[in-house]
């Protein structure tokens, strides 16, 4: 297994680039399915997520290629005939659940895996059945495994609230919606940019679909979607982890240069909670600079759906706080028991309890390197950014959850001045008896 080991203290400088959007891109990846023939998107990150997803895809038939070097990935899906998600490759990835609504939408049937655990509590996926049930499917439960078919080989269409709003479940309907026959109505949609650029790309295939970025978003059913190209936006959460990091680690006075994200899909709670820890910070279209401040403020936040505080920055956050000047509370309303991390910032030394869904943060005392386990994706980047400021060496261990979301992360940090290295280790060694000199 890999780990990555970071010398801390040592100062950010410089310029981070930003990859595409692991979230966009996964459902732009379910609606090639839609089309017969080969859509090509571009800016796709090269990311575990990615590998996982491209061989769901060609479980289901299609032909996909990707090209790590460009960044380019193609799917021919001129043949789709066989619309199954297995388990050992949903289990991996729970995004593999919209292959739901993308092989209902092509083939009017579906035999999907549920997708089980996952590392922060119950997150369940009735939104998603319940709403193809009201858009015509019939569902039935096989061996653990969603079974979707269509009397007439299509969704019919209908209309369908979700409670709370998803963004899995806004992308799977559309993706079943976009080819029913008639239409249909999804309410309190997901808002968030990911969802926005993939319903636009939908757009461009010929879907016909009003009210994107709204909270009720209409479909008229068409025949069939065209195959095109089109490019993945930038990864927001990438870009708001960036931030964080220069904030942190960056020297005062000397600003860092994060490029090609874009910082209109950051949501006005990150920007005003990130202007208020007194960090300073220039927008432009395509670079956001970001320097330092000689003090951190300590700035409470609470998650919420798009555009408030996203969940996926909460971890991040909580580090940002370990070094301001003061106490503050990070709270997260869409998952109630994401808090893995923090266990692994207090081996750190961090100065942090949770109580219910809120965690409370001493700042400003002093952070030690040691040994701290990644346990899902954002908690790993929490603690290379905890590493990246704490005295002595850091090791993040089973960083394969890093590997799922983040593109080049080591090799982006070490050119931006970070000591941190990639070694394999063994993960049941354990350690030799020791025997102390001079002992009896
Ligand atoms: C997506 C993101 C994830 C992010 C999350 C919230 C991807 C691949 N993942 O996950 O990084 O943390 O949005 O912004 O894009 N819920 C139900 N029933 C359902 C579905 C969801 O109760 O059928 C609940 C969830 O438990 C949660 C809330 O709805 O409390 C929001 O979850 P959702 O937006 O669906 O998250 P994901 O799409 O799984």
């Amino acid at each position: 297994m890999d780990k990555l080991v970071i010398h801390g203290q040592q100062p950010l400088q410089g310029t981070l680039p930003v990859s595409g959007s692991k979230n966009t891109a996964l459902p732009l990846m379910a609606a090639t399915l839609l089309a017969k023939g080969t859509t090509t998107i571009e800016n796709v990150p090269s990311l575990r997520d990615v590998h996982t997803f491209s061989n769901v895809l060609r479980i289901s038939g299609a032909d996909v290629q990707f090209d790590a070097d460009t960044n380019r990935l193609q799917v021919d899906a001129s043949r789709i005939n066989y619309p199954e998600a297995p388990y050992e490759l949903v289990k991996k990835m729970r995004a593999s659940f919209y292959m739901l609504g993308a092989l209902v939408g092509r083939c009017g049937r579906a035999r999907v895996s549920m997708p089980g655990g996952c590392a922060w509590g119950p997150r369940p996926v009735d939104l998603h059945i319940q709403g193809m049930k009201a858009f015509g499917a019939n569902i039935e439960l096989d061996e653990g495994y969603v079974v979707a078919t269509t009397p007439s080989g299509r969704l019919e269409g209908g209309s369908f609230r979700l409670e709370p709003s998803s963004v899995g479940a806004t992308i799977n309907l559309l993706l079943g919606a976009v080819t029913a026959r008639g239409g249909s109505r999804i309410e309190n949609a997901a808002m968030e940019p990911d969802v926005v650029a993939f319903g636009e790309a939908l757009k461009t295939m010929g879907a016909q679909i009003d009210g994107l970025g709204t909270r009720t978003i209409e479909i008229q059913g068409v025949d069939a979607l065209d195959a095109i190209s089109f490019r993945n936006t930038p990864d927001r959460i990438e870009l708001g982890t960036f931030m964080i990091a220069a904030a942190i680690a960056g020297k005062p006075g000397d600003p860092i240069r994060i490029t090609e994200g874009d910082h209109e899909h950051l949501g006005h709670a990150f920007k005003e909670a990130f202007a208020e820890t007194g960090a300073h910070v220039e927008y432009e279209p395509d670079v956001v600079t970001v320097a330092a401040p000689d003090t951190l403020n300590p700035v409470s936040i609470t998650t919420g759906v798009y555009p408030g505080f996203p969940t996926d920055l909460q971890a991040q956050w909580t580090v940002l706080l370990a070094c301001a000047d003061g106490t503050a509370t990070v709270t997260d309303t869409i998952y109630d028991d994401r808090f893995k991390h923090i266990p692994e910032l207090q081996r750190l030394g961090v100065e942090v309890s949770v109580k219910g869904n809120t965690a409370t943060v001493h700042g400003g005392g002093p952070i030690k390197g040691a040994k701290v386990m990644s346990t899902d994706l954002r908690a790993s980047v929490s603690l290379v950014l905890a590493g990246m400021i704490a005295e002595g060496d850091t090791h993040v261990l089973r960083i394969y959850h890093l590997d799922r979301g983040y593109e080049d992360l080591q090799q982006k940090l070490s050119e931006a001045g970070v000591a941190i290295r990639r070694e394999e280790y063994d993960e049941f060694a354990e350690p030799e008896p020791q025997q102390t000199v001079g002992a009896e």
